[in-house]
């Protein structure tokens, strides 16, 4: 019998029955078929050939897993174009493989090559482990690399995973606009969006929008006003940072995966949901694509599937940013940054505070007040007044997600915005305020730092599927 996942194939061999055509299969579902089979046809691109005097072997793969399809084929079918790298359609029967390692092959009847392949000029070659630093310089073929291929994949199932995980717990999710006129974090790092200027001049307006329009930095806000009706909701979109980019963990497009949660009252339950989501998406992600992650594991971070095995099994640790500024003034460690409390804790004292708590992901809650944007509750302290903000570092990376109560007390907000001179842009958020106001709390986790993080990768350029304006090509 051969998997579930190759029985729609099967039905469709014995529909076409009386076709020519031999029934097509991907790689993943070749590679997985339990029986032999006669008439078998494969697609994809070719990864290694090796001729020898008796016997032609090519490995294909179209994708669809890290293994590749091994093809025995006669050397009468080699040609001049059937290279590394060439697109090709193989017909023939599927039979249990000898080989130990593999558990089926393709025996090839007839090779066609779709699309060949200059290899002298193509920048992939047959059989090299190329350094990611090399293949970022090639965005738009990377992804024909094994190492971009796996972690495209583990990227598409982490996507699936965090849907699910909102999906199964009763969360709505919500598409929150990509332009808009807030500045949700107040941060000033923002895109702003206008109409090329000849529509400009045609419009004779200042503005598209009439009014200054940005590149979302968040959607949070857009999320408090559905999750006044819906109580919990998500979002998982483009966010856009006008900030250094050039760094290892920044980028100026990355994706944010965001919650609101009504009816809530303590921040432990936002933390709750972060630490959930963070456990549940990574035992997905390890289940569901064990070989692709297997490959960071062994070649680009070893000894993280150990650390991340201990993760998912022990509970975060919590400490407050008090606690955590008096950790990093007894540090035997000098920092460039001074800690002081009432400063915003820098990279390096991140790292040395996850180092301190084990190298585990920590929590550092109730930030000062003047540190944090407009947005977060008040906790009535005193005299170092702090916010009932949360922050989860992780190690290697620093900052994972961010969040926090929301502020929604009408007074406290009101003046809150009254002394920053926002009253006016916030009016329709204070109405929030008015009209059913529950205490409420969400998060933000920032996806290219998970998928960094997870598999150990040292640089955030390396996680997406095309790194922006590289020396060779503006894709
Ligand atoms: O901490 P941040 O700025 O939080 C917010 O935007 C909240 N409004 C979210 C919310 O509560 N709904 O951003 C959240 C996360 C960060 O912790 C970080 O992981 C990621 O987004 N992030 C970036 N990732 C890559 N490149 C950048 N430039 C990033 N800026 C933030
Ligand atoms: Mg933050």
């Amino acid at each position: 019998m051969l998997g579930a996942r190759t029985q729609g194939g099967w039905r469709a061999l014995r529909r076409c029955a009386s076709l020519p055509r031999a029934v097509r299969l991907r790689v993943r579902e070749a590679l997985g078929a339990r029986e032999a089979a006669d008439a078998v046809r494969v697609q994809g691109w070719v990864r290694s050939v090796r001729s020898q005097k008796e016997v032609l072997f090519l490995h294909i793969n179209d994708g669809s897993s890290l293994e590749h399809l091994q093809v025995v084929a006669n050397p009468s079918l080699e040609n001049r174009v059937l290279t590394f790298g060439s697109a090709v359609e193989v017909q023939g029967k599927l039979v249990k493989s000898p080989h130990r390692k593999q558990n089926m092959e393709l025996q090839a009847e007839t090779i066609r090559v779709v699309g060949p392949c200059d290899i002298w000029s193509f920048p992939l070659k047959m059989k090299e482990r190329h350094p990611l630093e090399y293949v970022r310089q090639f965005p738009h073929l990377r992804c024909r690399n094994n190492t971009l291929g796996s972690l495209l994949r583990i990227r598409s199932e982490a996507t699936a995973a965090i849907h699910s995980f909102f999906q199964d717990n009763g969360y709505v999710h919500i598409h929150t606009p990509i332009i808009t006129s807030n500045d949700c974090e107040g941060a000033g790092e923002l895109f702003q969006i206008e109409a090329s200027s000849e529509v400009r001049e045609s419009a004779e307006k200042t503005h598209f929008f009439n009014v200054p329009a940005f590149l979302t930095v968040s959607g949070q806000l857009h999320l408090e006003v559905m999750a006044g009706a819906f109580t919990h909701v998500f979002t998982f979109g483009p966010t856009f940072r006008a900030e250094n980019s050039q760094s290892r963990r920044h980028l100026a497009e990355f994706y944010m995966v965001e919650a609101e949660l009504s009816f809530t009252e303590s921040l432990q339950d936002i933390m709750q949901v972060m630490e959930d989501l963070f456990k549940t998406v990574t035992s997905t992600v390890l289940s569901r694509c064990p070989h692709d992650v297997e490959l960071f594991h062994k070649y680009v971070a070893p000894a993280q599937k150990d650390r991340l095995e201990q993760i998912l099994k022990n509970k975060f640790v919590t400490i407050s940013y008090s606690e955590a500024v008096e950790i990093l003034k007894q540090a035997s460690q000098t920092f460039t940054f001074k800690p002081e409390w009432g400063c915003d804790l820098q990279t390096e004292h991140e790292k040395y505070l996850v180092k301190h708590c084990g190298e585990i992901p920590v929590f550092v809650i109730n930030y000062p007040y003047d540190l944090k944007p407009f947005y977060m509750r008040d906790n009535e302290d005193g005299p170092q007044h702090t916010v009932a903000a949360v922050d989860l570092l992780v190690p290697g990376i620093g900052e994972l997600c961010g969040g926090s109560l929301r502020e929604e007390r009408l007074p406290f907000l009101e003046s809150r915005l009254q002394r920053l001179g926002l009253t006016d842009a916030y009016q329709w958020y204070l109405d929030l305020r008015k009209f059913g106001s529950v205490p409420h709390g969400g998060f933000g986790m920032g996806f290219e730092r998970y998928l960094q993080y997870i598999l150990g990768v040292d640089n955030i350029k390396d996680v997406i599927p095309f790194p922006r304006f590289s020396h060779s090509c503006l894709l």
